[in-house]
């Protein structure tokens, strides 16, 4: 299980890098009410990618993740709104699929799930991923920058285990990805670093992952 050749990641750049479009969907996301207070704002739905390139939304679930994989929320049934329809003709939102299946060679009938993400980030620092260096769960995350609002930090590392140095530390760019092999990988994020006298920062992110095995039809 690969994402190409015997590469367990890959970076590239979405082919449209005009990041606008999708920046309104991240104005009214719900709080996250599962993590530290103000640090994240999210939704989340689960997506059939059509071969025609189109997306068919799958009923809406819980999403949870085992105490073996996240020790933070683990085993909690965690309720998420959903993402804003408008995303499913956006052309961004469908590249992003579009490279993810590329990259991963899912099937047609794979079921993707999307978690949209806001991290804030005002006058102090804050650690997005307080569970530390850590998979998800899946056969493969692909991790998609939208935008990056007045804050430094926040690179993300790559690590063959836990114990062992970063593979590789990348602050990502809007409109540019990471997708890895999470069964074989771990992954963390640096902190991020209000900028001194701005107003709020904030740090957007689309999250695809999938399991090879869970199949939509
Ligand atoms: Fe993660």
């Amino acid at each position: 299980m690969t994402i190409k050749g015997d590469q367990l990641y890959e970076l590239g750049w979405l082919t449209i890098q005009d990041m606008s479009s999708l920046h309104p969907s991240f104005d009214n996301l719900p709080e996250d009410k599962y993590a530290e207070k103000r640090l994240r704002s999210r939704r989340y739905s689960c997506y059939r990618h059509n071969a025609d390139g189109s997306v068919t939304k799958l009923s809406q679930k819980d999403f949870m993740q085992s105490s073996n994989i996240n020790k933070h929320v683990g085993d909690v049934e965690r309720k998420y709104e959903p993402l804003d329809p408008s995303l499913e003709t956006n052309p961004v939102f469908l590249k992003m699929f579009e490279e993810f299946r590329e990259r991963t060679n899912l099937s047609e009938n794979s079921a993707i799930e999307v978690h949209q993400i806001r991290w804030h980030c005002a006058k102090r620092v804050k650690i997005p991923a307080p569970e530390g260096v850590h998979q998800d769960g899946f056969d493969y995350i692909g991790m998609f920058m939208v935008n990056s609002h007045n804050i430094d930090g926040g690179e993300l590392m790559i690590y063959p285990s836990p114990d062992e140095a970063p593979l590789l530390v990348k602050q990502l760019e809007p409109g540019e990805f990471m997708i890895l092999n999470d069964k074989r990988l771990f992954h963390y994020a640096a902190p991020l670093v209000p900028r001194p006298n701005k107003d709020e920062g904030y740090w957007d992110l689309i999250i695809l992952t999938a399991n090879e095995a869970l199949q939509s039809a």
